[in-house]
């Protein structure tokens, strides 16, 4: 089969690396890629929500599935329009379809969904520009801190949590009046605060039948001790210690299985992966948020752990016979740890050069904000490199990944030293 990824991060480079290894793949793409999956595959440079491009290309290489990584794709359509087109029908794409990326699209559709599943979440209400003085009032009934979510898209940046009520109606009124988040505000959701401790769950499905990947849990500040700014992803760990068998039980009788069904009941088309983030609080499992994808960094620890052939399992997604196949997890650990450019989350330089990656034995290195040019691989984003290792358990794994992090370099390069530290 000929296989295109759409994306370019540390994502998109572990699908490219464990695709590529399966003998049912002949020629993969990714578009645009980076320089990770330039050794692997043929990078296309193409804006991934170019989807007329994306066409072009498809037709031309005779491209058979396309495995969308990142969200906004699919929310703007890109299955919906593979499957209304008669040259494209045919190919098998795996990412819902629009009706059901709104899991992620939109938070007020999110909690609808679960409230409407009986699914467990923490208890909400919505507001407009039209009923700020309410959102104002709805802020005041509950206790501190306070959460509020820009109910759009807004590339992980649109939650808020805020301590003092006076600053949550502030920012209440900078997301709904001033568009704070610009469209993606136009309508916020404010929520009771969940204290406990997350993770992320992550499930394939066709649609009809499911099957459950392994856990991780990412760390998503950029200081250690989980402080600082909000970062796409330090790191990960899978599986996650505290997930034991009682637990997953819980996630999958009260949030997977009602999840897999409501989609079915609501006529909401999903071929992909569901990725459930959820916070335990006591011994119970809450859903935080759905994605309608893989997150990352938790791609690159998940994968390395998968034995199965992806490929085949994509497959199965889009035949609709997932429940034929048997999921085989590698029983290690795996840990993940990123290298960012310094000053990331804000503004940070690119164009360093990458140098010991021919040196790393004995972990995996997935690229994500790097590219080559001139014979070097140089930085071009604020995530530039996720570190994976497996080890007997996640303490084993962190030290292997931290020893080949040693043997790498680039100028103001940063990562944090304690993913973990609360497991
Ligand atoms: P989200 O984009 O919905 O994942 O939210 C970003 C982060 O905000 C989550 O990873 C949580 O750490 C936090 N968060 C979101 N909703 C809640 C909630 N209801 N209670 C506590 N923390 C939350
Ligand atoms: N690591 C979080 C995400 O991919 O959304």
């Amino acid at each position: 089969m000929n296989i295109l990824i759409i994306g370019s991060g540390g994502r998109e480079h572990t699908f490219a690396w464990k695709i590529s290894s399966s003998p049912l793949c002949d020629q993969l793409f990714v578009a645009p890629g980076n320089s990770g999956t330039a050794g692997i595959a043929t990078n296309i440079p193409i804006d991934l929500n170019d989807f007329e491009t994306i066409k072009d290309l498809a037709i031309k290489q005779a491209i058979d599935m396309v495995v969308v990584g990142p969200e906004d794709p699919l929310v703007r359509g890109i299955h919906d329009f593979f499957l209304n087109d008669d040259a494209l029908h045919h190919i098998a794409v795996i990412g819902p379809e629009a009706s059901a990326a709104q899991l992620e699209g939109s938070k007020e559709f999110a909690k609808e969904f679960m409230y409407r599943h009986q699914i467990p979440t923490a208890a909400y209400q919505s507001f407009t520009s039209e009923n700020v003085e309410e959102g104002y009032s709805f802020l005041e009934t509950l206790n501190p801190p306070y959460v509020l979510k820009a109910d759009g898209l807004a590339a992980g940046k649109g939650v808020l949590i805020l301590k003092d009520l006076n600053d949550a109606k502030e920012e209440l009124k900078h997301m709904l009046l001033d568009s704070k988040f610009g469209k993606a505000s136009q309508k916020v959701v404010i929520e009771e605060f969940l204290d406990g401790i997350e993770l992320s769950c992550f499930v394939l499905t066709d649609g009809n039948n499911y099957k459950i990947l392994p856990t991780a849990k990412d760390y998503k500040r950029i200081g250690e001790g989980d402080t600082g700014l909000n970062t796409g992803g330090m790191g990960a760990v899978s599986p996650v210690p505290f997930a034991d068998e009682e637990f997953m039980n819980k996630i999958e009788n009260r949030i997977i299985k009602p999840t897999v069904e409501g989609l079915k009941k609501d006529n909401l088309p999903y071929k992909g992966f569901i990725f459930i983030g959820l916070i335990k609080v006591n011994d119970d499992p809450f859903v935080i948020e759905y994605n309608v994808r893989m997150g990352d960094p938790e791609t690159e620890a998940v994968l390395p752990r998968l034995k199965n052939d992806l490929v085949e399992l994509f497959m199965a997604v889009s035949k609709g016979t997932l429940n034929e196949v048997t999921i085989e997890i590698d029983e290690q650990a795996a840990s993940t740890i990123v290298l960012v450019s310094g000053g990331y989350p804000e503004s940070y330089e690119k164009g360093k050069a990458i140098s010991g990656i021919e040196n790393v034995d004995e972990s995996l290195i997935f690229h994500a904000g790097a590219k080559n040019e001139d014979g070097m691989t140089i930085t071009s984003g604020g995530r530039v490199l996720a570190i994976t290792s497996l080890g007997n358990n996640f303490e084993e794994a962190i030290q292997k990944s931290y020893r080949s992090i040693d043997k790498l370099h680039f100028d103001k390069m940063y990562f944090r030293k304690d993913i973990g530290f609360d497991l």
